[in-house]
C-alpha cells in the first residue's frame, strides 16, 4: 500500500496512511511526504509506535536535526528524561513524576499554549516539527494548527502592501512575558536575546506567501512597541479565525508533522494531574528569513 492523504480541513492538514515510519524509507516515500507537506502543511500519521531512536532516524531521513546553538527551553538537557536529539514536551520531570504546578519548567511550558511557530526565536527558524503522542490525557490536550498561507491570501491588498517588507523581533522572553513569566536568569536573558524575522515568508518550493507570526514576536523594526504589539495581536486574531484552524485530537502513537514556515500551532489545556507524554524532534530550517529572496 502506498502513502495516501485524506484532507482533514478545507484549506490544509491531512491524515497520512499506508506507510510504516518505524522502517527506513525509500527516496520515493521521502519525496511523497515532502510533497504532502508542501500541499497540506500538517500531516497526521496515525498508528506509528515509534521509539525515540526511530523518531530521530525518521526525522533524519527528511533532513538535518535542528542544532541547539541557542537554548529553546529553560529545562536543561541534564534535567531531561530523554537522550539527545529529541525534546521532552511532557509534563514529567527527570524522574518520570508529574511536575509540580509551581515548577518554573511548567510555567515556561504553559507558553506553548500561545499561538506560535517553533524556533522563530532562532536566527534560522525550524522547518518541520514532528510530535509523537506516547501518553495522552483523558480530556483536552489537543494541538491546534492555523494555516498562515490561507490567512495571508485572505488579507486585504492594503494590509499585504503594508506588511510586505516588515521585519519583526522574536524572543522567548516576549512569549513568556505575555503569560506573566518573567523569572528569567541573566544568562537566560542573554541566551533569549531577540532575532530578526521577516513578517511575510515565501515558500521555497510552492512560491506561496505566508504570515510568519508567533507569540515570540514582540517588536516590529521602525515601529513603537505599543503600535507593533497591537498590530501583531490584530494580525494573529485574524490569522487564527476558525476557517484557518484545524484541531488535532491526539490518539496514542499519532505522529504529527507540521511546517513551521507556513503554520502556527498551540497546545490546549488538560488536567495537569494526568500524564501527557509527547516528544518532539525538530528539522532544521535552511535559511534565515531575513535572507529570503522575494
Ligand atoms: C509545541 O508547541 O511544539 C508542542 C505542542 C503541543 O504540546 O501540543
Amino acid at each position: 500500500m502506498s502513502l495516501t492523504f485524506r484532507p482533514l480541513h478545507p484549506v490544509f492538514a491531512a491524515e497520512s496512511t499506508g506507510i510504516d515510519l518505524t522502517r527506513a524509507l525509500c527516496p520515493d516515500d521521502v519525496a511523497a511526504i515532502e510533497a504532502g507537506m508542501d500541499q497540506y502543511a500538517v500531516l497526521v500519521f496515525p498508528g506509528q509506535p515509534l521509539t525515540d531512536e526511530q523518531q530521530i532516524d525518521f526525522t533524519r531521513q527528511l533532513g538535518e536535526l535542528e542544532g541547539y546553538n541557542t537554548p529553546g527551553h529553560i529545562r536543561k538537557r541534564t534535567d531531561s528524561r530523554l537522550g539527545s536529539g529529541i525534546a521532552d514536551f511532557s509534563n514529567l520531570d527527570k524522574s518520570g513524576a508529574i511536575m509540580s504546578g509551581q515548577d518554573r519548567v511548567w510555567f515556561f511550558k504553559l507558553g506553548d499554549r500561545l499561538w506560535h511557530s517553533d524556533s522563530s526565536f532562532r536566527p534560522v527558524p525550524a522547518k518541520y516539527s514532528l510530535l509523537s503522542g506516547r501518553v495522552i490525557p483523558s480530556w483536552g490536550a489537543n494541538t491546534e494548527f492555523a494555516d498562515m498561507r490561507a490567512a495571508y491570501d485572505a488579507l486585504d491588498d492594503r494590509t499585504k502592501a503594508e506588511i510586505e517588507d516588515l521585519v519583526c523581533e522574536h524572543s522567548l522572553m516576549f512569549s513568556r512575558e505575555a503569560i506573566g513569566f518573567t523569572d528569567l536568569t541573566p544568562e537566560e536573558r542573554v541566551a533569549f536575546r531577540p532575532v530578526r524575522q521577516r513578517l511575510v515568508r515565501t515558500h521555497p518550493v510552492t512560491g506561496r506567501k505566508s504570515l510568519f507570526l508567533s507569540a515570540h514576536a514582540g517588536a516590529i523594526e521602525g515601529w513603537t512597541i505599543p503600535e507593533a504589539r497591537m498590530f501583531l495581536r490584530d494580525l494573529t486574531e485574524f490569522a487564527t479565525k476558525d476557517r484557518f484552524v484545524c484541531s488535532h485530537e491526539w490518539r496514542v502513537n499519532d505522529l504529527v508533522i507540521w511546517d513551521n514556515r507556513t503554520t502556527m500551532h498551540r497546545a490546549r489545556r488538560f488536567d495537569r494531574n494526568e500524564v501527557r507524554d509527547v516528544r518532539r524532534t525538530t528539522l532544521a530550517g535552511d535559511v534565515a528569513t531575513i535572507e529570503q529572496v522575494t
